[in-house]
């Protein structure tokens, strides 16, 4: 059973009699003694019906189960409270109570790293965004499939082949740590020396003409390569459907060109290969020396996917700084023609430092995420010296997660440990800890019976019952906009509420039993939605603290 869904969907009804065709603006409220308004009517004063609408809507709350009292202001505004009473139907089932009507099937394209580089901050961001979206989209019932998309072909690749050839370093015996020290070299050379750049251009042409020598090489650096992001992978608790990679799509691009010139979607431009669209710059589709773009690959992708693994939408978590490019690809496949579907660009800021610039080493190199994971362990572990060790990793992803998850992922944010620590603020070490007293409230409760219905006394109880209740829509609203942080703050909401109502007093010192065993259902019933937003975030609730 949903609680609000159903009267948004009665009030939209109503609505749409009078042609207000929206979706209705139904939002938490913070006036006293209401819980939730509705904003639409404020701009239809003037609305020739509104006399009418308005006694309608008065009709149809007046009877409802679901308020307890409402109002409808001067202006329009619709201020109502909820009857708890049903409450325990939603709460006792939370996960089957959230499940959508029309499920869709959703694509997820995030964490990107490439091969022969390792997982750098920048990576951060999209492994939490989409690891969030694809948890979210699940609970609701959709079906999703999340790709890592490898950037493992083209000129870095071939850089690093190249090198190891000039300074006669055995491929063969690479282990993950060397190749991350080559790739920079590798990189840096093909900037100062002609003769290198030639060579690796070399290479890259003998890998697409899938010359063995070189193939097998490729092959080695990407299984060492996958193998050290795996293993980071697994220690920030990620995992993803497909391994596939621009690698994967490379065969597709050249007879995909050959129908587009067919079809006049693409043609020569100062002997570069250009869609034939109305573009200003031109989108190029290939380089006058026949080499192919991080757009051509991405819409050989997605040709690919199209084929393999049908989807209603794509995601594609990547940051903000490659804004252009997805602007560019979108427009360019919807000229070539291809199958309407939806694709957006889940765009995010990037991570700074305490100067506001984006997070780097101290001699300015790309920061590995292996060294701000142990930066954080090793801040918790010296804040709580006797937590177990393994406590003290599921607290450094907490830390990673929560404070990366509830910045608006379009706004950029400082990385500070201290801040993101704090017992006492919008942490998630807050979070943790109030879910791990709830814990231990259920431990030391020794009676075998709790009620199966909330006996709503106080306001710290409605307030909690009311913001476990919100669930639903800060659920829907994350979905919608692709959005965590949304319920990342809608778990910080949550927390503090279940700590004021847990300061209010010593549930099992209470003498009323039927209190007590309500007081106890509310605090299960915020353990399973703690545990489900928990996994929403990608978070892992600790037991202890
Ligand atoms: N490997 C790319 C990078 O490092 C990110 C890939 C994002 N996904 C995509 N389909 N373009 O910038």
């Amino acid at each position: 059973m949903k609680i609000v869904e159903p009267l948004i969907s009665e009030i939209n009804n109503l609505f749409n009699k009078y042609d207000i065709d929206e979706e209705i603006d139904f939002k938490l409220s913070n006036i006293e003694n209401f819980d939730y308004q509705i904003n639409n009517l404020v701009k239809y004063q003037s609305h020739k019906n509104i006399e009418e609408i308005v006694s309608k809507v008065n009709l149809l709350l007046s009877s409802h189960e679901l308020l307890e009292s409402f109002e409808i202001t001067q202006n329009y505004f619709i201020n109502i409270r909820i009857n708890l009473i049903d409450c325990d139907k939603f709460l006792s089932n939370i996960q089957e109570n959230l499940s959508t009507q029309n499920p869709k099937r959703i694509l997820i394209d995030y964490g990107g790293p490439n091969i022969g580089k390792p997982l750098h901050v920048g990576h951060l961001r999209s492994l939490n965004i989409g690891r969030s979206l694809q948890k979210l989209n699940k609970v609701v019932g959709n079906q999703v499939l999340t790709d890592i998309h490898l950037g493992d072909w083209g000129m870095p690749v071939a850089q690093i082949i190249a090198f190891c050839e000039l300074e006669k370093i055995d491929i063969k015996t690479l282990t993950a740590e060397k190749l991350i020290d080559i790739y920079p070299k590798a990189s840096a050379l093909y900037s100062d020396s002609e003769d290198f750049e030639h060579r690796a251009k070399e290479k890259n042409k003998e890998l697409n003409n899938q010359e063995k020598k070189s193939l097998n090489e490729w092959t080695f650096l990407k299984n060492i390569s996958i193998e050290s992001i795996k293993e980071m992978l697994s220690m920030l608790k990620h995992s993803f459907d497909l391994w596939l990679g621009e690698s994967d799509v490379n065969k597709l691009i050249e007879p995909m060109i050959e129908s587009l010139k067919k079809e006049g979607k693409v043609g020569l431009d100062d002997n570069a290969l250009v869609s034939t669209q109305d573009a200003d710059p031109k989108i190029l589709i290939a380089k006058s020396d026949g080499s192919y773009l991080y757009l051509t690959t991405d819409i050989a992708t997605i040709l690919n996917r199209l084929e393999n693994y049908d989807f209603d939408t794509t995601l594609y978590v990547v940051d903000a700084r490659q804004k252009l490019h997805f602007i560019q690809l979108f427009q360019t496949i919807e000229y070539f023609n291809f199958p309407k579907r939806e694709y957006e660009h889940v765009e995010f800021g990037t991570i700074n430092d305490e100067k506001g610039k984006p997070l780097k080493t101290r001699d300015g190199g790309t920061k590995k995420l292996l060294a701000l994971y142990e930066e954080t362990f090793d801040y918790i572990k010296n804040i709580n010296n006797n937590l177990d060790e393994n406590v003290i990793h599921k607290l450094t992803n907490t830390v990673l997660t929560y404070s990366d998850l509830l910045t608006n992922r379009k706004t950029d944010y400082k990385f500070d440990l201290k801040k993101f620590t704090n017992i006492s603020g919008k942490t998630g070490i807050y979070v943790q800890y109030a879910q791990v007293r709830a814990k231990n409230i259920i431990k030391n409760f020794k009676s075998e019976k709790t009620s199966h219905q909330l006996n709503i006394q106080t306001e710290e109880e409605r307030n909690l019952a009311i913001g476990l209740l919100n669930l639903e829509l800060i659920i829907n609203q994350s979905i919608k906009f692709n959005e965590p942080h949304h319920l990342a703050n809608y778990l910080y909401e949550i927390s503090n509420l279940f700590n004021i109502f847990y300061q209010d007093e010593n549930i099992l010192n209470l003498e009323n039993e039927d209190l007590k065993k309500s007081k106890l259902l509310l605090t299960k019933y915020f353990l399973n939605t703690t545990k489900l937003v928990f996994d929403c975030l990608g978070i892992e609730p600790v037991d202890e603290m």
